[in-house]
This record gives C-alpha cells, structure tokens and sequence, in this order.
C-alpha cells in the first residue's frame, strides 16, 4: 500500500504540488489525471525518489520513505516508467531489458518468460535497437523493463502519449491483466480520459498542483472528472 500525504513540492520559488494526497493498493489502478502542467510527473517522481518534497510524507508498505534515494526505493518494489519512455536507442531490446537488472539481486538475474508472453513483439524483437522499435514497441520495451524488477508498485507516466490506437488496446490489456493478478499497485497518469475510465479504480485529479478532485471510481461523478481534463 502506498500513501501520500500533504505533498508540497517546489522547483525555486515556484510550487509544483500543493498538499497533494493519494493513495495505491494492490490489485487496484490509481489514475492520476489533469490537463497539461499541473504536477502529474511530479508527483510520479516524487514517489520514485527523483524530486524531494518540502513537506508532507508518502509512505511504502508501512514505512515513510519520504527522504529515501530512488535507488533504495526501486530495490522495495517501486517501478517507474517515466514518461517519453527514455528506452537506450542504441542498445539492443534484450539489451534495454538487462538494464532492469541493476536493482536485482543477482541470484535473480533472468528474464522471467512471462514478460515474453505479455510482450510477444519484444521477443521477436529482441536483437533490434531500442531506437528501431515504433513509438508504440518502445513504450511496451519500457514496461517490461520495469516488469523485470518484479515490482509490486508500477508507476505509468502517459503510457499512451503519441502512440498509435492498435497498441493502446494492447497496452491496455496489459495493465489490466497486472492489476487482475492482485498482487500489484499501479499508478497511471493519463491525459487520455477514455483508456484511464476504462482502468481507474480511484481517481486522483489535479489541477494547477492541488487535487480538485478525489475518490473511488463508483463514487466519483465521471462528467466532472471528464470535465477537468478538457482544455
Ligand atoms: N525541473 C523543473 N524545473 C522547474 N519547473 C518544472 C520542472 N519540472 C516541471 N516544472 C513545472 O512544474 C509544473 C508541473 O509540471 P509537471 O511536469 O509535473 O506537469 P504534468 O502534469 O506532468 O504535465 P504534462 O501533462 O505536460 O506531462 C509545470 O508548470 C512545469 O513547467
Ligand atoms: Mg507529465
């Protein structure tokens, strides 16, 4: 379970996120939605340890991890996949894949195959370069690169941004497929309001750094939510 509380982040003088709070629990999707700049890749990375909050605490299965590198957070099962993807353009799929490894303790070194199973192209793909690979590929070659850590929180930052609709659904299938497994929290920041309805079991809406908006999917009003990420 994870939980953030109060958030408040700044870059100089001004602030990014203003006492944002959230949650995510196994099995569950938290989609974090809002139009453009309103602090969802900040709160992304502040929960993956690459922008230090002023204040407020987010804490990882019972223990506050507010002030801890991302490295240490990565070993505790926290995945992200940044938006824009950031593959290696110039290494290899299995390549990219290997550069998971780093936060694995080594007697764990493989690729487990059902990361193949969910991915089929990236296995077909395997000895091409990262930067050879569609928009689309390269977004699913970012996701298993961070299914390699086995993590139990993934963090999605736009997994849809500029990619074509046949692999959305596919993309989407599988962050369900995740989700359904149980044993998994996600986090999915999405502009695209269609595909993050389809998964969100909580929203968490921001707008100019603050949540205007929070709560369980059967619970939240749906228009208002849409409302809030039109521009
Ligand atoms: N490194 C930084 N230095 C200074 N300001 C930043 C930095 N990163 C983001 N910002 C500013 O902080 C605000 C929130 O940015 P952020 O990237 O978190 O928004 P976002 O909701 O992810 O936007 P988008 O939808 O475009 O991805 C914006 O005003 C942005 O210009
Ligand atoms: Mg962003």
């Amino acid at each position: 379970m994870l939980e953030i509380e109060n958030l408040d982040v700044y870059y100089g003088a001004s602030q990014a996120l203003k006492s944002v709070s959230s949650k995510a629990e196994p099995g569950k999707i938290t989609a974090v939605l809002g139009r453009n700049g309103v602090g969802k890749t900040t709160l992304m990375q502040s929960i993956a340890g690459h922008v230090s909050p002023t204040s407020g605490a987010i804490t990882w299965q019972g223990k506050n991890i507010t002030t801890q590198p991302a490295h240490t957070r990565a070993r505790s099962g926290i995945a992200y996949v940044p938006q824009g993807r950031q593959i290696f353009p110039l290494l290899t799929v299995q390549e990219n894949l290997e550069t998971g490894y780093a936060c694995v303790p080594r007697g764990h070194r493989t690729i487990d195959p059902e990361i193949f199973d969910l991915f089929p192209i990236l296995h077909d793909m395997r000895k091409r370069r990262g930067g050879d690979l569609s928009g689309g590929q390269q977004q699913q070659l970012a996701i298993a690169r961070a299914l390699i850590t086995r993590p139990e929180l993934l963090i999605l930052d736009e997994p849809t941004e500029g990619i074509q609709p046949s692999i959305i659904k596919d993309i989407q299938s599988v962050i369900a497929m995740l989700r359904d497994r149980g044993d998994m929290a996600i986090v999915l920041v999405e502009q695209f309001f269609d595909f993050a309805r389809e998964l969100a079991d909580y929203y968490t809406v921001l707008d100019r750094g603050e949540v205007v908006l929070a709560g369980e999917a059967d619970q939240v009003d749906i228009e208002e939510v849409r409302g809030h990420m039109m521009v």
